[in-house]
Order: structure tokens, then C-alpha cells, then sequence
């Protein structure tokens, strides 16, 4: 059982993992929607994993008999000035959900929650790999410059994402 306080605390972020979902999945409709369907594909498969990290706290949840409680989840933008703007959002949004994780751990380990913490060590080093993707993918934008077919290949290396 869970204190009442880090009950709350993995509520908030199952719906913050949930809104990150809605997020990529609007990401990949803006994509769609400017015929980069590569990209569209990357984001609806990150869509896909956030929505897998809402469902692991759901489940220890569950497992530590302590009570799930889904929330609101906020509109997400619709579009984005560019490809590369909607990436560099991304990015900023996945420090933002570090930030929420570590917070997440230094509650765990003020209150001595092991459980908790040990739990939350998979999404530590999970936020490494996302953060360092998306800045990866950033620094190929950059590289990319004004170069339309350079750009038409990254859509079509980044839409083989499974
Ligand atoms: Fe679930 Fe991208 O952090």
C-alpha cells in the first residue's frame, strides 16, 4: 500500500504519460496532414509506447493494491509551424516528463517507499533514451538545413520505425 501522497503522485503521472500519448498522436495527425508520412509513423509508435508507460503505473498500482484514478487529459496543440518545430516541442516535452520522474523518485526515497523507487528506475533510464532520441533527430533537422530531398529521406528513414 501505497501513501496517500505518492497514490496521488502516480495518478498525476498516468495522466501525464497519457497526455504525452495524446500529444505524439496529434504530432503524427499534423504530420499526416503535411503528407509526411514517415514521420506521422514515428509519432503514432511513440504514441503507442507513452500509452504503455500510463498502463505500467496503472498496473503497479494495481499490484500494490492501491486505487487508480484516471483524470482529465488535456487538449493538445494541432499544428506546428514545422517538422522541426513539432520535434524540438517533443524534446522539450520529454525534459519536462524527466523532470516529473526524478521529482517522482526523490518523493519515493523521502519516504523511504523502496518499492516505489526501484519501480521508477525503469522509467529513469527509459527518459534517458527518449530525450537523446528526439535531440538525435533534432540535430538531423539541423544538419537537413533547406535541403527538400535530404529531408524526404529522413521521413522515410524515421517511417521505419515499428
Ligand atoms: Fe513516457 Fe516519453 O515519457
Amino acid at each position: 500500500m501505497l501513501s496517500a501522497k505518492m497514490e496521488k503522485a502516480l495518478n498525476d503521472q498516468i495522466n501525464a504519460e497519457f497526455y504525452s500519448s495524446y500529444l505524439y498522436l496529434a504530432m503524427s495527425a499534423y504530420f499526416q496532414s503535411i503528407n509526411f508520412t514517415g514521420f506521422a509513423t514515428w509519432m503514432q509508435v511513440q504514441s503507442t509506447e507513452e500509452y504503455g508507460h500510463a498502463m505500467k503505473i496503472y498496473n503497479y498500482l494495481i499490484e500494490v493494491n492501491s486505487r487508480v484514478k484516471l483524470e482529465l487529459i488535456e487538449k493538445p496543440q494541432e499544428s506546428w509551424k514545422s517538422p522541426l518545430e513539432a520535434f524540438q516541442e517533443a524534446y522539450k516535452h520529454e525534459l519536462y516528463i524527466t523532470d516529473r520522474i526524478n521529482k517522482l523518485v526523490n518523493q519515493a526515497i523521502a519516504e523511504q517507499d523502496h518499492a516505489t523507487n526501484i519501480f521508477l528506475q525503469w522509467f529513469v533510464k527509459e527518459q534517458v533514451e527518449e530525450v537523446s532520441t528526439v535531440n538525435q533527430i533534432i540535430e538531423k533537422f539541423k544538419l537537413i538545413g533547406e535541403n527538400k530531398s535530404a529531408l524526404y529521406m529522413l521521413d522515410r528513414e524515421l517511417g521505419q520505425r515499428k
